[in-house]
């Protein structure tokens, strides 16, 4: 009986470390270094931003990315930060630039933000930070979210778009002036089979498409009436899904709602309508 009381001052011990556990410092993504005002623009303008967008800065230093976009592109958005009084800081300045309406700051951790609402996240962010980030960016935001990071790419995504300037004020900060803005767009998830209806001038049969996908990367085949077909120039923007048939005339296009395709095909100089369902 004896044992009893020993098992449960053991689950207690376990109990709180589990708690300290959890309780444990954010991880630090970088120190505080704003980005000169031109890239806080150049963020802003390459990724398109507007009054439809939800923009969440991700270490947000004095807010100007977030404040930026509410007062130049008229987006609205959210700062999250760990240091608290660049967090007072941030809401004091879009309190009296007034857009404190449309744009909040918080002390939080990055890496415990809920990324759902955001259609552009921003960061400048250590090299390995950022790539901490992947998977996060990938679970939680929708296929056609922007994610635009200041120098630092993530590995193995394609960027979008790349765009590179020299800035006086970064010399200070890197001892160069190179400065890189790379904008990713989340991809819709592909991979795997697809059948699809396509006009019998391409084949009788439903056509059988094979993905794959490495983030927006996408390569695979075509079987049509049982000849296989390489895919040729594939491309895949947000949901937006193109594609051409390797040494015949025909290119897809397409937009991908969670597992159905639906677009138009161009073959013979005549457009068609194409649509395929994710296979089981
Ligand atoms: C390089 S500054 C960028 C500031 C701002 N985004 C800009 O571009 O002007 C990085 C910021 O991330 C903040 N930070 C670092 N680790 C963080 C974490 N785990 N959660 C939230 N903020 C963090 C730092 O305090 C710092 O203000």
């Amino acid at each position: 009986m004896r044992a009893l009381p020993i098992l449960a001052a053991l689950l207690a011990t376990a109990l709180l470390s589990a708690a300290l556990a959890q309780d444990k410092a954010p991880i630090d993504a970088g120190p505080y270094v704003p980005s000169p005002d031109s890239a806080v623009s150049a963020m802003l303008r390459e990724a398109q931003v507007g009054p439809d967008d939800f923009v969440i800065d991700l270490g947000s230093g004095d807010g100007r990315i977030v404040r930026t976009a509410a007062l130049v592109f008229g987006a609205r958005g959210l700062g999250v930060e760990i240091q608290g009084d660049l967090v007072a800081l941030s809401n004091e300045l879009a309190k009296k630039e007034g857009i404190a309406g449309r744009v909040k700051f918080v002390t939080q951790d990055l890496f415990e933000t809920d990324l759902s609402q955001a259609t552009v996240v921003t960061m400048y962010l250590l090299p390995h930070t950022v790539n901490q980030l992947q998977g996060k960016l990938l679970a939680e935001l929708r296929p056609g979210a922007r994610v635009v990071s200041h120098d630092y790419s993530l590995a193995g995504w394609r960027p979008h778009k790349t765009l590179v300037m020299d800035l006086e004020e970064k010399v200070a900060i890197s001892g160069i002036t190179r400065t890189s803005i790379f904008v990713y767009v989340i991809p819709a998830r592909v991979a795997g089979a697809w059948t699809a209806s396509v006009p019998p001038s391409l084949s009788r049969q439903a056509m059988r498409l094979e993905l794959s996908q490495q983030v927006a990367s996408v390569a695979g085949q075509a079987r049509l009436d049982g000849a296989v077909v390489p895919l040729a120039e594939v491309q895949l923007v947000g949901e937006d899904l193109s594609f051409s048939l390797a040494g015949r005339d025909a290119v897809f296009r397409g937009r991908v709602r969670g597992a159905t395709i639906e677009g138009t095909v161009e073959t013979g100089g005549v457009r068609a309508a194409w649509r395929a369902t994710h296979a089981k």
